[in-house]
């Protein structure tokens, strides 16, 4: 368990993304499901890119649930891998981009070489100012609650500090703004449940190995023409400091079209 918390991530919008599709791409390309991972880490690559011009501080991506642990061991053991290889071949780059890296998720099921490299990864990368990038690995949202909950009573504002130590968060962050779902599901599988529970939902159909930077772009322009009142009445007045600072980021930007998006209308709530 880390004890050092950062004090605050890079301002801007948090975004989760559900990165699915990947097997049903590669099936559609006739290629393996571990070739679909494969693309599906060069497009994280291009996303981590693009995410901060379009105003977001902090984005979490779902890489391996606990509940992925069920598939078959030849693709555990080719995903367990690629986040291997895919954390030491872009430490370099998200050190010289301003990329702060952390991992979050359980740890002590993990091969100790992934973890090596995690840790690796978040030490050189710790001063990124940029953007906050969670690879969630070995992740659940449920157990993350309940570990929380087992921590003791206590205020919501530490329940959400004993939230982000469950799963190892050092930096604390906002809750979810945009939580994007590729590959045509319309669920959360587990994934940052407490802090999504405000969060714009966006679904597409497209698979992730196929998603680009401007369907990122798309989704964040479609998250600020939704009308977010925390269960209020007035959203300018309550939307939060990282929105309205995204809001006027994407504003100079050109419309890129909804293409395969679609989303479920929700409301919001002040941060936790
Ligand atoms: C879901 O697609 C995707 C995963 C379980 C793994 C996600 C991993 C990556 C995108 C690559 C590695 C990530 C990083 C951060 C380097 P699926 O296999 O369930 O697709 P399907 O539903 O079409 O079968």
């Amino acid at each position: 368990m880390q004890s050092t918390l950062h004090p605050r991530p890079p301002a801007g919008l948090h975004t989760g993304i559900i990165m699915d599709g990947n097997g049903r791409w590669a099936e559609l390309t006739g290629r393996s499901r571990c070739r679909g991972h494969v693309e599906g880490a060069r497009v994280v690559r291009t996303v981590v890119e693009g995410a901060p011009p379009l105003g977001i501080g902090v984005l979490t991506l779902y890489a391996f649930s606990t509940d992925n642990w069920k598939r078959p061991a030849t693709e555990v053991r080719s995903l367990m891998r690629l986040l291997r290889v895919f954390l030491r071949s872009e430490t370099e780059r998200c050190l010289e981009n301003g990329v702060r890296i952390e991992v979050i998720g359980r740890r002590d099921r993990l091969p100790p070489v992934v973890v090596r490299e995690m840790v690796a990864a978040e030490g050189l990368t710790a001063r990124g100012d940029r953007l906050l990038l969670r690879v969630a690995i070995d992740y659940s949202g449920r157990d993350a609650i309940l570990a929380a909950a087992l921590a003791g009573p206590t205020s919501r504002r530490e329940f959400a500090w004993n939230l982000d130590r469950a799963v190892h968060a050092r930096t604390p962050v906002p809750d979810v703004d945009l939580l994007v779902r590729t590959g045509g599901e319309r669920r959360l599988s587990d994934f940052m449940l407490w802090e999504s529970a405000y969060a714009e939902l966006l679904f597409t159909d497209t698979p992730w190995p196929a998603f680009t930077v401007r369907d990122l772009e798309s989704a964040v322009k479609e998250f600020h023409r939704r009308d977010r009142r925390f269960g209020g009445l007035q959203p300018e007045r309550t939307a939060p400091r990282s929105v309205v600072r995204a809001r006027k980021m994407t504003a100079t930007l050109p419309d890129a079209g909804l293409g395969g998006l679609s989303g479920v209308v929700t409301a919001h709530e002040p941060r936790r």
